[in-house]
């Protein structure tokens, strides 16, 4: 199956959830290549893509367009393309009402300062529903089709938040945040506590019955986890088969800290390793100081980094050399990280992440700034692989789910040049861009349209 000609003789053709898009359609096959295909057939059908093959004048393109009703087919513009949906692979829903205050701090005085008090206020459920919904809301509007969420260490208020992203129609891994030392007393949870809590909400996610929304562990990071809350959590995860996030190596003091409370630990990253909490379902957010040996862990144990560029700058953490994780072998993804960053669109951090390459081109002789076809593989392939999905997200390969946006290039902030190629357009949609410029969302090829 793939082709239109073995679409054409089966079945599944038979399926009333079938849709055909003609128009351009780009998307990242691997890290150096970006596909663009500018005049293509893509047919979903139950939410898959069922082919994707440029448009072509014969019986065959006339056979399969004939077995779609006029309301079944969309005919994008000139000005119009279809690419993946991004995958934002670390983001704290709860920090949305602190984003763009207090970066004249470093990491741990900013944790104390503005995220551990604003992180106190979800004890309330009512208020995690209204930040909550808004937040699922607006990264759908900026054409985050997948989220990883850090919620905070309150379960109830995190249910909430899956429930938000299940009712938006939202991919989601949502995680229960776990802290037992460290931070002020009203979040601060005894460890069995903790552990409890955390499989409460992982059963009433699992049990939900729906495959969109899923839960990941969630330690928040070496200074405010115990190692035996380290190590059951990675019991946990084992157990359940999940997702494991967590920080490492963000901020030079932190890294310090680390190192003090962890004298047997070889580097920070042992940490991790000695609690069984790197696998390759981990996505480490940050990774901005590690040492070589801590980068050939991540390899050997196959985690990925997710790459915060945005909030690296704000909290002014460091700039995080990419090319040196991915030219080992290290999967990288992007993440917004609000409220570190101040943006929660992929496209911003995109853009951050260009500009901090740019910067580590201007330090090293001979280094390769990543491209924006690179950015762009980061924020969907890279994504879809950290979340160990490859096989589902990121591109439109034939039996992946359809997640994905029509960007449109005529509107504001953009001014129309008729000479431009698609590939500019789509060049100027990743540099300047925004969700004013995506006209459409899809997830399981389900329009998941979002108004304010
Ligand atoms: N390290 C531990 N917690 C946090 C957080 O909430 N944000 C960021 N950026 N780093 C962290
Ligand atoms: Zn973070």
């Amino acid at each position: 199956m793939g082709t239109i000609t073995d679409l054409l003789n089966s079945r599944i053709m038979e399926s009333q959830d079938k849709k055909l898009y003609l128009g351009a359609v780009i998307h990242s096959q691997n890290q150096n290549q970006v596909t663009i295909i500018p005049k293509a057939v893509l047919v979903v059908i139950d939410g898959k893509v069922a082919a994707l093959e440029p448009l072509m004048e014969n019986s065959q393109m006339g056979d399969i367009i004939s077995r779609f009703e006029p309301n079944m087919i969309t005919k994008l513009h000139d000005t119009q393309f279809i690419i993946p949906g991004f995958i934002d692979t670390h983001i704290h829903a709860p920090q949305f009402p602190n984003a763009g205050v207090g970066y004249n701090m470093p990491l741990l005085e900013w944790l104390n300062r503005y995220t551990f008090p604003l992180e106190s206020q979800y004890h309330d459920v009512s208020r995690a529903k209204v930040v909550y919904c808004d937040v699922v809301k607006r990264t759908l509007r900026c054409g985050t089709t997948t989220a990883a969420y850090f919620g905070t260490i309150h379960a109830d208020s995190c249910i909430m938040l899956a429930e938000a992203a299940r009712l938006s129609g939202q991919r989601a891994l949502v995680g229960k945040v776990c802290m037992d030392q460290n931070c002020p007393a009203d979040l601060k949870e005894e460890t069995e506590q903790s552990i409890q809590n955390t499989e409460v909400f992982i059963n009433t996610l699992l049990n939900n019955g729906d495959a969109l929304v899923r839960p990941i562990i969630t330690p928040r990071f070496a200074l405010t986890s115990s190692e035996e809350l380290m190590s059951r959590l990675g019991q946990l995860a084992n157990r359940f088969d999940l997702h494991i996030q967590t920080h490492l190596s963000e901020n030079a003091d932190e890294v310090k800290e680390v190192k003090k409370k962890f004298p047997n630990a070889k580097n920070y990253a042992d940490v991790y390793e000695r609690a069984k909490l790197l696998t390759r379902k981990t996505i480490v957010a940050h990774c901005v100081h590690l040492e070589d040996s801590e980068i050939e862990l991540l390899r050997e144990k196959r985690c990925s980094v997710a790459h915060c560029p945005d909030s690296n700058l704000c909290l002014r953490s460091g700039l995080c050399d990419v090319r040196r994780l991915l030219n080992v072998g290290v999967n990288v993804s992007l993440g917004t990280d609000v409220a570190g960053g101040s943006s929660h669109s992929m496209l911003d951090t995109m853009r951050s992440c260009i500009n901090t390459s740019i910067a580590l081109s201007f330090i090293y002789p001979d280094y390769t700034p990543l491209s924006y076809h690179e950015a762009f593989y980061l924020a969907t392939m890279g994504g879809a692989k950290a979340l160990d999905m490859e096989d589902k997200l990121g591109n439109f390969e034939v039996g992946k789910w359809f997640d994905a946006m029509v960007v449109d290039t005529r509107n504001y902030p953009m001014t129309l040049n008729p000479q431009l190629s698609i590939s500019e357009l789509f060049e100027k949609f990743i540099y300047m861009g925004d969700d004013r410029n995506i006209h459409r969302t899809y997830v399981n090829g389900k329009n998941v349209q979002v108004h304010f």
